[in-house]
């Protein structure tokens, strides 16, 4: 990837032998549009009315469209602002022209925004795409995501998100790439690239922003910004791997978790910004806090005030103050007192000019308005590849009886609120879209089958209707409930401590099921559900997650056959909520889960996940064989045979991974080393390899040293985490 010449590297220096401090420190503050005016109550205090149900949606909205937005000009013209979240080509030109036209050095600002899953196409989320284990298709989406945001003048994209997690408890599981690291950083790598693989202003690339670093998956029992404590063999091993495959690959820049680890918010965390991440991982550019993280630090206990915590978090190698107006307000006068050396300003104003040179900013500050109107319209280029990575994100999770597929004449009742609620479709943190390019599950079936008829009959925030149950149990010869969670029920500040199917949905599915017609239910959600009951109960349950603007018709070429399901669980799914933190790369411990009472298992509970990580079904089968591993020197070279058992074509994902059965420390029962896509004819087989080099049957101790150790290994390979065949091998 790209990196900044020598002459861009001179020419940074130049400017900064330029800057004032307070220019310096001008670049380390990020500014979102403050809202002002409208109303007479701090903006903060009108959020918390919100919240309390004081004030309406309504009126709230009607607040919000009487306020002016504050976008800082003033302070821009004085070089006090490095960065500002605008996504309006004229606004950030408005902008960007003050920067470089009127301020006394002409820095340009860098534009950021949440760019999860995709721009105006908005993509699947996270937790879903990285169940396709398709890299390049990973690429795609952010390459396309970069293209669109960059019309916009959006040049920083705050992603991906590598947070490892394995409580679906968390909302913002839905965010990112699961609970494996392995998958996790191939996502990281495939994202990155996507995001800064541009090679010209005119082939548009943006910076990413790997986040939130790091640990925020673990905070304790699900619950958003809770505390976070863990074992470093685990940090290394685990949540710390798919960063650093993204920094490998070049990542710019880095947003700090609001989380402590071990005690030491990471906003304020030497340890991890300084040492591991700019000094260890050699992060090229700066790190960012997370929304009013730094102000927060006095709430985790650790700072006394504004100045204090803007002390401790430049200290620590945090470059830009993402909302507070701390560092504007506060780093001056720390200079000055020398609390915080000048260097540790250099450095920071440094790093952030370097993003912008990369960028390419300084010489092409603006965006060209009219470039966003190709998007008015979205580009059929881009709606095909909408409906790709949506159709080949969902997960067939079970199909008794093989009711799956529906004939296209076949008489389908589809029910639940979600299925004609087009704006649901795009998932948590999706800013830039349009209803109208949104594709309902109802809009959807309707196109492939001329029989189905729709009937609300409730959903997630508790309806129940009756009359439209009965309707719908008398009307088809096969019901499709889309059930699950609304947007609002996962991502940011959306845990839930009961992670079953919310609302009276349950209640609904028992009503249809007492018809006696087969349900197939449709799932729409941002997390893994704990879905005993419903595992029990339906015949046929399709993971359709939160798959963005092309939902709609992925769903129902799935339920109709013309697309076979491929997407695999990237995370476990609990049979029951109790169960979490539930994953597959666990230790063993001392006495592994088993039907004896005397093991780590749950009196009122299965020994293990209901779905685990890997898995999902196909419109045919496929069976592995003749595992063989072959020791070929510094690396294993390990074929299977896989075989297309059934009727049709389809795609399976042959997964391989290891065991270190006795090692210096606790390991865990399987890691995923590789993966890779099938795709048979019906009776096909293919033999797959795997070249493992030995040196990754390694791990990193809690000191952070690398060990390879003889001794017995296990090799897995299968499709998924829990059907494997086995080979043990003896590695000196
Ligand atoms: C939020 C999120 C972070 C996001 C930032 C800016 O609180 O934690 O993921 O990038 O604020 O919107």
């Amino acid at each position: 990837m790209r990196q900044l010449t020598e002459a861009q590297k001179k020419r940074i220096e130049e400017i900064l032998s330029r800057m004032t401090l307070e220019e310096k420190i001008g670049q380390m503050n990020q500014e979102s549009p403050s809202i002002v005016g409208g109303f007479d109550v701090p903006f903060s205090e009108l959020i918390e009315m919100l919240t309390d149900g004081r004030l309406s949606k309504e009126e709230f909205g009607k607040i919000m469209s009487t306020s002016q937005q504050d976008y800082h000009e003033d302070d821009i013209r004085a070089g006090r602002v490095g960065s500002l979240m605008v996504q309006d080509p004229a606004k950030v030109n408005e902008l960007q022209k003050i920067a470089v036209e009127e301020s006394r050095l002409g820095i340009p600002l860098i534009f950021g925004l949440d760019v999860i899953h995709g721009f105006k196409t908005v993509f699947p989320i996270a937790i879903a795409e990285a169940g396709t284990f398709d890299p390049d298709l990973m690429r795609k989406t952010a390459r396309m995501a970069a293209r669109e945001s960059k019309a916009a003048g959006v040049s920083w994209h705050f992603a991906p998100m590598l947070d490892i997690a394995r409580d679906a408890r968390w909302g913002r599981v839905s965010e990112g790439p699961g609970e494996d690291p392995c998958l996790a950083s191939a996502f990281a790598t495939a994202k990155v690239t996507g995001l800064q693989e541009g090679e010209s202003p005119d082939d548009p690339y943006v910076a990413a922003c790997l986040k939130h670093y790091i640990g925020y998956g673990a905070c304790e029992s699900g619950r958003d910004y809770n505390t976070v404590n863990m074992a470093m063999h685990v940090f290394y091993n685990h949540y710390l791997k798919p960063f650093k495959a993204a920094v490998d690959t070049g990542a710019q820049t880095v947003m700090a978790a609001f989380n402590d680890l071990n005690g030491i918010p990471c906003t304020v965390n030497k340890f991890l910004l300084r040492d591991i991440l700019k000094e260890k991982l050699g992060l090229p550019g700066f790190v960012v806090s997370d929304a009013n993280a730094i102000r927060e630090c006095i709430n985790h206990g650790i700072a006394a005030d504004d100045f204090d915590a803007g002390v401790q978090a430049a200290l620590a190698g945090m470059d830009m103050d993402m909302g507070t107006g701390i560092y504007k307000n506060q780093l001056q006068k720390a200079v000055e007192e020398g609390k915080v050396p000048m260097e540790v300003i250099d450095e920071a104003a440094r790093r952030i000019l370097s993003v912008k040179m990369w960028l390419g900013l300084f010489d092409h500050p603006y965006v060209d308005e009219a470039s966003m109107h190709q998007y008015d319209v979205l580009p059929q280029e881009h709606l095909d590849l909408a409906l790709e990575a949506a159709e080949r994100s969902i997960v067939l999770l079970k199909n008794e009886g093989d009711i799956l597929p529906l004939a296209p004449s076949a008489k389908i009742s589809v029910i639940g609120s979600l299925a004609d609620q087009p704006e649901e479709v795009v998932g948590a943190w999706a800013l830039s879209w349009r209803k109208e390019d949104c594709v309902s599950l109802w809009s959807g079936i309707q196109k492939e089958f001329a029989n189905a008829k729709y009937f609300p009959c409730g959903g997630p925030e508790g309806g129940l209707n009756e009359e439209e149950i009965t309707e719908a149990a008398a009307y088809g010869d096969v019901i499709v409930a889309v059930l699950g969670e609304t947007i609002a029920m996962s991502g940011e500040a959306s845990s839930r401590a009961d992670i079953t199917l919310p609302g009276k949905q349950r209640q609904i599915l028992e009503k249809l099921l007492e018809s006696g017609k087969p349900v197939v239910l449709v799932l729409m959600n941002g997390r893994p559900l704990a879905l005993e009951w419903e595992d029990a109960h339906v015949p046929a349950i399709v993971e359709a997650w939160h798959l963005g603007i092309r939902m709609g018709d992925a769903v129902a070429r799935v339920l109709c056959g013309k697309k076979n399901p491929e997407g695999r669980l990237s995370s476990s799914f609990p049979a029951m909520t109790g169960q979490c933190p539930v994953y597959y790369n666990h230790p063993n411990t001392g006495r592994p889960a088993s039907k004896s009472k005397f093991t780590s298992r749950y009196l009122d509970a299965p020994l293990d996940s209901l779905y685990p990580f890997g898995y999902g079904l196909s419109y045919t089968s496929f069976d592995f064989s003749n595992l063989n591993v072959r020791d070929q020197g510094d690396v294993l070279m390990i074929g299977v045979e896989v075989k297309n058992t059934g009727e049709r074509a389809g795609t399976t994902t042959a997964q391989l991974y290891t065991q270190d059965v006795a090692a210096s420390l606790v390991r865990p029962v399987k890691e995923l080393k590789r993966f890779a896509k099938v795709t048979l004819e019906a009776g096909e087989i293919m033999r797959v390899y795997f070249e493992l080099p030995k040196n990754e049957l390694g791990f990193f101790d809690n000191e952070g040293n690398y060990r390879l150790e003889e001794g017995l290994f296990r090799i897995y390979v299968g499709q998924n985490s829990r059907e494997c065949l086995m080979a043990e091998i003896w590695e000196k």
